[in-house]
């Protein structure tokens, strides 16, 4: 925690939930067949946001728990769902949280988070050790998160946009708050931690952000970019970054006839076992 209070919080449960990104929590048939949730599942739910998702699944279980390094969104999820238990954690480090990692759950999940989390490769054993520990034997982690190649053309052109502002590319590149891996690189990743891999697949889900008065693009880069436009000095220079990478995509071809723009998420899922 005290790590994680020094880190700024740029998440903002009214931007993310309510404009830029509501896809997130209802594009999620697939991932919450995998779960499956029965009556006595306990789940921990790993980056749940400000819980409209943990929330959908908590009628359906015996006790679900929702976390999130996000003190914002916190906030927000507990004036939203003051019955779900939910609680500021700093995922990187799960293995530190003693009373989430005793073996009490059945079931951990994670929906749209674990890219944010495993982005330092330094810290990425701490969370899957922590999502085992905090798993009883034979318990399951299912997980969907962006895989190689996600919003790569949103990706390239906010780094487009700094390198015309004078950041070098492998600086800009050096920037990405994300880790989007192969399926054997989430894999190696999983089974290095003591898991056996049950299923994983990749899907290319082409997306449609919102309208641009709600946020549309521009809002999805300022949003989910903050990491990569800090590194620009002046709200000048960041706003002529954002409309680099707007025009940028806007020339190849993201932005439909109605003018919303389309992203090509694609999503890593997958389903490992502690052994019994
Ligand atoms: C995703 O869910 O894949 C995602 C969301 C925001 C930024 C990057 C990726």
């Amino acid at each position: 925690m005290a790590e994680q209070q020094k880190q700024k919080d740029i998440w903002s449960a009214e931007l993310y939930g309510e404009k830029v990104a509501p896809f997130v929590a209802t594009s999620t048939t697939k991932v919450l067949a995998w779960l499956d949730p029965k009556p006595t599942d306990e789940i921990l739910d790993i980056g749940s946001g400000e819980g409209p998702l943990t929330a959908c699944i908590a009628p359906h279980v015996k006790r679900i728990v929702g976390i999130d390094g996000s003190p914002n969104m916190i906030e927000h999820f507990k004036k939203a769902y003051p019955h779900i238990e939910s609680r500021v954690v700093d995922c990187r480090r799960l293995d530190q949280e003693p009373s989430l990692t005793n073996g009490s759950f059945n079931k951990v999940f994670s929906n749209a988070a674990l890219h944010w989390i495993l982005r330092d490769p330094e810290t990425r054993s701490n969370t899957m050790k922590g999502c085992f520990e905090a798993l009883k034997p034979g318990g399951l982690l299912v997980n969907e998160s962006g895989a190689l190649g996600n919003v790569a053309e949103v990706h390239s052109a906010i780094i487009s946009g700094l390198v015309t502002q004078g950041i070098p590319v492998t600086q800009a590149r050096n920037a990405s708050p994300w880790w989007f891996p192969s399926l054997q690189a989430m894999k190696d990743l999983v089974e290095g931690a003591g898991f056996t891999w049950v299923k994983g697949e990749v899907q290319l889900r082409q997306t449609t952000l919102t309208e641009n008065k709600n946020g549309g693009v521009e809002g999805w880069i300022r949003l989910f970019g903050e990491p990569f436009l800090e590194l620009l000095p002046t709200a000048q220079a960041r706003d002529a970054a954002v409309k680099h990478a707007v025009d940028v995509l806007e020339a190849v071809g993201r932005q439909q006839h109605d003018g919303s723009f389309t992203v090509n998420y694609i999503r890593l899922r997958f389903i490992a076992k502690k052994p019994e």
